[in-house]
């Protein structure tokens, strides 16, 4: 996958989304407990996805430039940070375990395809939209927001074996 070279903090924090929503992936498949997936998934969106999302909305989408980026990947990225913030909600709200199960699936292929997306069509679209000094400031605000995600996690149900 090419990167962007000024949303290249972005790309950081999109790689550690994957890696997070494939152990979702994982100890949905080897039936880990349903208590400690939800543990998890709150723990990676309250530390890193929902501030991710956030830095994309303010930093980015707030610069005079981002009217010029095409409607239908504006509205897109929208309506999937806001259709994974619902689907959080809801997620914390029930108490039928295999529903849960079946967000959490969800959520985690929702993550998946957004983060493609982004790196395939939205930010390839941003760079061209947008000024080159434009850019080079959207990248150091990116850098100075950035914050390692979330790696280490007890328990690794992820190495469950199925
Ligand atoms: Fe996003
Ligand atoms: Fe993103």
């Amino acid at each position: 996958m090419k990167r962007s070279k000024y949303l290249v903090p972005l790309s950081w924090e999109h790689h550690n989304a994957l890696l997070n929503a494939n152990r979702l992936h994982k100890g949905i498949a080897n039936r880990t407990e349903t208590r400690i997936l939800l543990e998890f998934a709150n723990f990676i969106w309250q530390n890193d996805l929902f501030p991710h999302f956030q830095r994309e909305e303010n930093i980015i989408m707030t610069r005079q430039e981002w009217p010029h980026v095409p409607e239908h990947l504006r509205t897109r990225v929208l309506q999937e940070h806001q259709t994974m913030d619902d689907l959080v909600k809801r997620l914390n709200n029930l108490s039928d375990e295999d529903e849960i199960r079946r967000l959490l699936n969800e959520l985690a292929s929702m993550v998946i395809s957004h983060v493609r997306f982004e790196e395939r069509e939205l930010f390839p679209a941003i760079e061209e939209a947008f000024f080159e000094q434009s850019l080079q400031k959207i990248e150091q605000a990116l850098r100075e927001a950035h914050v390692p995600g979330c790696t280490i996690w007890s328990p690794k149900f992820w190495q469950k074996k199925e």
